[in-house]
């Protein structure tokens, strides 16, 4: 599918399928709508009259156009009201058309929206971006596709024909979420540490990024004994995965991204029970998934700032050499670590990445995790936690989940709860009290930042989607990519 601008006139277009974007309560037909109006004998006055139509956020109504004209359907959108707008309402309204135009069978199709808040260029790259996210069917592990019938080959966005750099971005960031849910979505026998790496090395190879991985004895080295404690068990060997991104003038700044990658998490010996979610953490690397969807994107973007991209990956299995419940460990910076439950593993892993990140010299730290099931039951499956040391990394991410579309919401990073994780034989235990698990993972993590201002993302619940929403297909979201991105962007 190629997604075009055009300033064909709304009157010229010819094609399968012509969407129209109305605001709500506003879907009395005016100027170039009244003409086409006119031109298709009244066929729009009559949909709107017959439907109902009223314009509603996530609405869309479809009739066909009699026989010989240049028009094969007509799509109807409602965007909500003009006055509670976001970005967002035009990336899902074009979802919607998007669906749309597939169930109808349309080959080509010409959108036109009302612009959002001035500005073209935003438009046309959600536009771009609702449309491809909505329409992205994942047949790898299908004998048979299941994406059967005509595709949708062309799609023209009408009246914005001088934003395809706008069309450029949204590609560039779209292939960042797409390889993000491919990731995610594989079965852990299908991707694992060493494909992960592999993963790593082809965004390198392809995007001209540099990369190193570490492999367990390189790790060892570092006394990374947090990280291979968890990965003490597997039988695969665990790969610590640091992606550079650099531009080619001096940089402006130097941020890192870490993702959480535990291709797959069991629980360890605290083994995952029934009813846990165990056939679901497969997911459990959508941390790191983010961050090399991030990586594939900035590649392309060429920022004038340097990102690393940060990922200690592992499964956290069981077998006879497997950390047992109560085993103390030391991390990359000394501290040592009481581990009194297996299953919080993301944390151990993230002490190792976060020291090692720390080293590096960045300006600011951001990771990315799928680490507490109370992060789900606090803030749902919709928005993802954020915790930080700094008000000033938490406001730039909070703009930069706004524009992406992806919900955040700032958590307390108190202090006191650290008391909870007091151990008897070591610095910390690894897990406090069940009341406030999300912060107290959060306040087990800082253990291990010194002095870099730093954020926290806790991704469990966004990262997948039991149910379609909006551009967001069931399965994995690719949660993290855009607004990873834009941050990125925001400081270049
Ligand atoms: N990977 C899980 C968290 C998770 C839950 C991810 C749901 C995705 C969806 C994490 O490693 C974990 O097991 N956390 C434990 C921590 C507990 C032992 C303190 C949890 O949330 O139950
Ligand atoms: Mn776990
Ligand atoms: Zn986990």
């Amino acid at each position: 599918m190629e997604i075009r601008v055009t300033d064909t006139p709304l009157l010229d277009w010819a094609g399968d399928g012509l969407a129209i974007g109305l605001f709500e309560d506003a879907v009395e037909l005016t100027g170039d709508l009244a003409t086409l109006d006119q031109k298709l004998v009244g066929v729009l006055t009559e949909l709107i009259a017959e439907t109902e139509f009223k314009g509603k956020e996530g609405s869309s109504e479809v009739t066909r156009v009699g026989p010989g004209g240049s028009i094969r359907k007509i799509i109807l959108v409602g965007l909500g009201k003009p006055d509670s707008l976001k970005l967002d309402n035009w990336r899902r309204a074009a979802a919607v058309v998007a669906r749309t135009a597939k169930k109808e069978k349309c080959k080509t199709l010409g959108v036109s929206l009302p612009v959002y808040n001035g500005d073209p260029f935003q438009t046309t790259q959600a536009l771009a971006e609702g449309i491809q996210l909505a329409l992205f069917q994942d047949n790898r592990f299908k004998s048979e596709s299941e994406d059967k019938g005509p595709v949708l080959e062309q799609v023209d966005i009408l009246g914005l024909g001088n934003q395809a750099p706008a069309i450029v971005r949204a590609n560039q960031i779209c292939a960042g979420v797409i390889l993000a849910r491919e990731l995610v979505a594989a079965p852990a026998n299908s991707v694992t540490p060493i494909t992960m790496a592999e993963t790593a090395q082809a965004i390198a190879s392809e995007q001209g990024l540099q990369v190193e991985i570490l492999e367990r004895e390189d790790c060892e080295r570092l006394g990374m004994g947090a990280f291979l404690g968890v990965a003490q068990a597997s039988d695969l060997p665990p790969k610590f995965i640091h992606l550079t991104y650099k531009p080619d003038g001096a940089p402006r700044r130097k941020l890192a991204i870490i993702g959480k990658g535990l291709t797959f998490d069991s629980g360890g010996l605290n083994i995952k029970g029934a009813g846990s979610g165990i056939e679901m953490m497969k997911v459990d690397m959508g941390g790191a998934a983010a961050t090399l969807g991030a990586a594939k994107a900035i590649g392309q973007l060429k920022p004038d700032v340097e990102v690393h991209f940060i990922s200690a990956v592992t499964e956290n299995m069981i077998s006879g050499h497997a950390i047992h419940p109560g085993d103390v460990l030391k991390a990359s910076n000394g501290k040592t670590i009481e581990v009194n439950n297996t299953d919080a593993e993301g944390r151990l892993t993230l002490a190792d990445a976060l020291v090692f990140t720390e080293k590096l010299g960045v300006d600011a730290i951001v990771d990315l995790a799928t680490l507490t099931g109370a992060c789900v039951i606090a803030l749902g499956d919709d928005i993802a936690g954020l915790w930080s040391t700094d008000d000033t990394v938490a406001r730039e991410l909070a703009q930069a989940a706004e524009t992406a579309g992806e919900k955040i919401w700032r958590m307390p990073l108190e202090e006191k709860y650290f008391e909870g994780m007091k151990s008897q034989i070591a610095d910390m235990k690894n897990t406090g009290p069940r009341p406030g698990g999300s912060i107290t993972a959060a306040v087990f993590l800082k253990q291990f930042v010194k002095e870099t201002p730093w954020a926290h993302l806790d991704v469990a619940g966004t990262v997948w989607t039991e149910k379609e929403n909006g551009y967001n297909n069931a399965g994995a979201t690719g949660f993290g990519v855009r607004t990873l991105v834009n941050w990125v962007l925001s400081q270049s």
